[in-house]
């Protein structure tokens, strides 16, 4: 999950690789580092923290050299001080690295036998020390890294910067994201097509297991221990212009306010012009599914759970909703001709990434739902359905959860459609729902609604722990709300199931404990109303979410009551998504948290 670049130009390097870090650090960004070639020898730069201390650095110490490497760090071995930050170097080699070589501890151990001193905690230094020993050896670059890359086992990305060599950049992947940017007369690399956006736009996409000799003049692709192969050169659709935070404080506040167009992108990308009905992606087509297996992690693993409702109720198909670092490793029993969807913003997630390989291992058809094309998770499914949130940066997802929900809530229709589950009376209703979701997601968000929001955040952001409520559809929300709390404000919070809190979390109420209640009118709607009753009864702080027939209903003096539009049930969960974010956010700025960039977090978690 750190984020790595390496640029071979004929320009000053290191504002460059600096520029492109800063598009990375929702990777990491525990500490950060450069190195270059200066006169044939490597130079290099380091902090422990965000990348503003290694600019400092920079400024006091200028780093000059046309080719070089760079890293923005999430810590996984060894704590985040500037003697683990990368780039390490061994002798005549330097590398950054993403991701873990598990059989570090054993090629270590060997290393050591033979007399080499380490200087950093971390599991990248082997590799540094394996190229340097095998160069001064006699072998060319090239030949130690194909000799290198059958001895690494796990899931990894690294570029490697070799003094004397400065027109050369190694780079290989594995399972983790690795994208390879052809300019005029220079190259670079990068862990996104993102980071790389200013820089150019023509991306070769390295496969699981490319390893890639990358020149000025253009890039070499080869497989594990040094066959050539042909990768593609494509056209990134992620323009420069997309990756700022215009006039706001941070990319969540952006995000949140990105939800109409996020939603309504989507809802154009699924839905076909002619029918208006969604087109129903392979391998979900088929005539019978037996069952659905969806696979995410955090908020996508939320977005899941709404998912199985919806497929459940509209589409009459059994869905179980997985968690993707458990479902890897479980001896599920699945059935033949089912469909296995991993749900993921980035594409990346390790965990989704195995459990949809696993799903398949099972006999499975898999299904990407995925916010980024090129994604690997994209790569491997059989069918992918893309959201169209545009790149998402906050670390605390929104815009793309929104996405999520969208297009599933979209499919669900017309896979009941489709089944004869649905009339078309009730399918077009709902998709008259969704398509005005934009609408009503953009009313939510109008700024004489801030000053509510901020006057609840200011309880929340002082309070020690919040319970989050709801049943049905709106149970996902409520643990959604209570993830994006505890993420960016470090406040503990709970997501439950209305219903269980009698079976145990009623113990926590008393007058300091806020409870956000998720409760549009619907089906549940009075069974929630008795365990707001309860609640109170406790002495609980009522923080009410629900629309203008809720409040009538509901409303006491002492509650919180945020109205929120009148919409289809159905497609309540969209809506409510994006309350339960402000709460978080404004909480977020009240405390003086980082809400981009919380602390231990990290986007697009490549580690197991
Ligand atoms: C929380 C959040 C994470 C991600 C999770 C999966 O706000 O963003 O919980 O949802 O790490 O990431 P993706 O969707 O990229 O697989």
């Amino acid at each position: 999950m750190c984020g790595i670049v390496g640029a071979l130009t004929d320009r000053p390097v290191a504002p460059l690789m600096l520029d492109a870090l800063r598009r990375l650090e929702y990777r990491g960004y525990d500490s950060a580092g450069l190195a270059t070639i200066v006169d044939g020898a490597l130079q290099r730069r380091r902090a422990a923290g965000k990348l503003s201390e290694l600019e400092g650095v920079l400024a006091a110490e200028p780093l000059p050299g046309t080719s070089g490497v760079g890293h923005t760090r999430w810590a996984t071995h060894g704590p985040p001080t500037v003697d683990n930050a990368h780039p390490h170097v061994a002798g005549r080699v330097a590398v950054v690295h993403n991701g873990i070589i598990e059989n570090h501890a054993e090629l270590k151990a060997e290393l050591k036998a033979e007399g080499v001193v380490f200087t950093s905690d971390t599991d990248t230094e082997v590799v540094a020390h394996l190229l340097d020993r095998a160069i001064r050896a006699g072998q060319t670059p090239q030949a130690a890294m194909a000799a290198l890359m059958p001895r690494l086992a796990g899931a990894f990305a690294f570029v490697v910067l070799v003094a004397g060599e400065d027109d050369l950049l190694l780079a290989a992947r594995r399972a983790s994201p690795l994208a390879l940017g052809i300019g005029d007369g220079e190259c670079f690399v990068g862990s996104d097509a993102v980071a790389l956006a200013p820089l150019t736009r023509r991306i070769v996409y390295l496969e699981d297991g490319d390893w890639a000799v990358v020149r000025r003049a253009g890039v070499q692709v080869f497989r594990d221990a040094g066959v050539p192969v042909e990768r593609p050169e494509q056209v990134s659709t992620v323009s420069a212009a997309m990756v700022g935070k215009g006039n706001y404080r941070h990319f969540m506040e952006k995000e949140i306010h990105e939800q109409p167009e996020a939603i309504a992108h989507t809802l154009h990308a699924v839905l076909d012009p002619g029918t208006g009905a969604a087109t129903i992606p392979s391998p979900l087509d088929a005539d019978h599914v037996p069952k659905i297996t969806i696979v995410a992690a955090g908020t996508s693993y939320y977005a899941g759970l709404a998912a199985r409702y919806w497929l459940e109720s509209l589409a009459g198909i059994a869905t179980e909703v997985e968690l993707a670092s458990e479902f890897r490793d479980r001896d599920a029993v699945l059935p033949p001709g089912g469909v296995a969807i991993a749900v993921s913003q980035s594409g990346e997630s390790l965990d989704t990434l195995m459990a949809i390989r696993r799903a398949k291992a099972l006999g499975q058809k898999t299904l990407a739902i995925v916010n980024v094309p090129e994604s690997t998770i994209a790569r491997e499914s059989d069918g992918v359905l893309l959201t169209r949130a545009g790149p998402e940066f906050g670390v605390a997802s929104t815009k793309a959860t929104t996405a999520q929900l969208t297009a599933f809530c979209a499919l669900a229709i017309a896979l009941g459609r489709k089944h004869g589950r649905l009339s078309e009376e009730r399918a077009s209703a709902l998709r008259i729902a969704l398509t005005g979701l934009p609408g009503r997601v953009g009313e939510v968000l109008r700024q004489e609604h801030e000053g509510q929001f901020m006057r609840i955040a200011h309880d929340l952001a002082r309070a020690r722990d919040v319970l989050y409520l709801g049943r049905g559809l709106s149970y996902p929300i409520a643990l959604e709300g209570a993830l994006k709390l505890k993420e960016i404000t470090y406040v503990h919070a709970e997501g439950y199931a209305a219903g269980e809190m009698k079976h145990g979390p009623i113990a926590l109420i008393d007058e300091h404990m806020p409870v956000v209640i998720v409760a549009p009118t619907d089906g549940w709607f009075e069974k929630t109303a008795s365990n707001v009753a309860e609640v109170r009864a406790r002495g609980g702080r009522v923080i009410l979410l629900t629309d203008a027939a809720g409040a009538e209903r509901l409303r006491e003096s002492n509650d919180h009551v945020i109205v929120l539009p009148t919409v289809d049930p159905v497609v309540a969960p969209i809506l409510y998504t994006v309350p339960v974010q402000l709460l978080a956010y404004y909480a977020a700025v009240e405390k003086g948290t980082d809400a981009d960039q919380p602390r231990n977090l990290a986007k697009s978690v490549t580690v197991e």
